[in-house]
């Protein structure tokens, strides 16, 4: 359930018609809701009463400050997997003792920067960066607050770009060499053993995957506790999927409770702590991607919607092949005939599609349309490709809504770049004339 529903005949975002945020900010523009955050995070938390469960909400889903700012105020800390989010969560307004670390490839600086935070958890992912996590502790007088990530050889059954916990993924340590690698860590000076952590991918649509790979860190963690590790934290990492099509079309997801249940029936008895790492579940479904049509054009085979956003700002369609589901902003008459369209962008790439088969009623230059379920992995995967600037992000909290990033300019952009000398006509030749 989400927060974008036709009020008097005008799609809203919670009593905010879109229509008149698109008349203020222009667009494309991203808009989230945040009552459907508010909530997502409530249910998701309800889900794990009972147990000793922290919820960090996992910051690449959706990093703006105004998202992880509304959500550290309903008390969640944060997954976060570069300095980048580190910091963003952290001006947020997340604790550092509610922030952990994951990601296979953190620098040196990246992880000096978590020490001197004081986060909660680093989740190691390499014996190589188990070593220069140990060694960075040391240079810094402190200890690492670590944990081990386990790759559980479990296949999670979603998307292959976004699978994580299979042996020939990149991620985690082989489960077989954890009490090896373990003892290693045990062993090492700076290194201060806190938990074991697992992220088997990304919209999981089933529970089986979570039951296979939760059953291999049971036994994990009954070994390494014999071994005399002080697993503390159990890190169950995110994944769990949000319908991305309409109600009726789709399989239904598991929901949070029935994942919770499967937790506490697992694991429950193990008297650890456990983080989950929820992105795509607390803030898909509370975003849309607004955009207005600009041309419809009778293709040789096909209707084109010709829309002004494209594949740089919502690249999940072109890049993972996902269906976004796409609904008029004006509500359409009861009994209005729908036709088949491809709704496209403007980028020079036949890619650049969100999707063929999207029935939508007759449409028109200067409509508005809405594209459901983009409030993860949307703006934070934009990119400025065919020179198009970044595109605003707003939320709105009932009847009210607050631009949280503008559009960031094509002159904003330009900012980042600079002209070497030799290009620049108004620079003076350095060099002696030549005769
Ligand atoms: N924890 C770890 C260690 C992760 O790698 C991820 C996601 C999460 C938590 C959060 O997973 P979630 O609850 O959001 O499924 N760009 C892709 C998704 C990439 C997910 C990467 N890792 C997409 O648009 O589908």
């Amino acid at each position: 359930m989400d927060h974008f529903q036709y009020r008097n005949g005008e799609l809203s975002a919670e009593s905010v018609p879109l229509a008149r945020i698109a008349a203020e900010v222009g667009t494309p523009f991203y808009c989230y809701a945040s009552a459907t955050l508010e909530r997502h995070y409530r249910v998701f938390a309800a889900a794990f009463e009972g147990l000793d469960a922290m919820v960090c909400y996992s910051v690449k889903a959706n990093g703006n400050l105004a998202i992880i700012g509304t959500l550290a105020r309903l008390g969640a800390g944060a997954d976060v997997v570069s300095g980048g989010e580190l910091k963003r969560a952290i001006a947020a307004g997340v604790p550092p003792d509610k922030i952990v670390f994951s990601g296979v490839g953190k620098s040196r600086e990246e992880l000096a920067a978590a020490l001197t935070a004081g986060i909660m958890q680093i989740n190691v992912e390499s014996d190589a960066e188990l070593e220069l996590l140990s060694e960075t502790a040391q240079r810094l007088r402190t200890n690492a607050p670590t944990a081990i990530r386990i790759n559980p050889n479990v296949d999670a059954k979603t998307h292959a770009k976004i699978t994580t916990g299979k042996g020939e993924n990149k991620f985690g340590i082989d489960w077989r060499r954890a009490r090896e690698v373990y003892r290693r860590a045990a062993g090492l000076p700076g290194i201060e053993i806190v938990g074991i952590a697992v992220h088997i991918g990304s919209q999981l649509t089933e529970l089986e995957p979570y039951k296979e790979a939760y059953g291999r860190m049971r036994e994990l963690v009954l070994a390494l506790k014999a071994d005399g590790h002080a697993i503390q934290r159990l890190d169950l990492g995110g994944g769990l999927g949000v319908p991305y099509a309409s109600e009726n079309d789709e399989r239904p997801i598991p929901p949070p409770a029935k994942y919770g249940a499967l937790v506490k029936e697992s694991l429950g008895d193990l008297e650890c702590r456990f983080i989950l790492e929820p992105g795509r579940l607390i803030v898909g479904n509370a975003g849309v991607l607004v955009t207005r049509v600009l041309y419809v054009k009778e293709g040789e085979s096909r209707t084109f919607v010709i829309v002004d956003a494209a594949m740089n700002d919502l690249i999940r369609p072109a890049l993972y092949n996902a269906y976004h589901a796409i609904v008029p902003v004006q509500e359409p008459r009861p009994g209005t005939e729908t036709l088949d369209v491809e709704v496209v962008g403007p980028i020079c790439e036949t890619g650049d599609t969100f999707g063929k088969n999207h029935r939508l009623p007759a449409l028109h230059s200067g409509d508005l349309l809405a594209i459901r379920t983009a409030g993860a992995y949307g703006a934070v995967m934009a990119s400025t490709y065919n020179g198009r600037p970044l595109v605003p992000e707003v939320l709105a909290k009932d009847d009210s809504f607050a631009v949280v990033r503008r559009r960031v300019s094509v002159e904003d952009a330009m900012q980042w770049e600079s002209i070497p000398s030799w290009l620049d006509p108004q620079a003076k030749p350095k060099r002696k004339a030549l005769t």
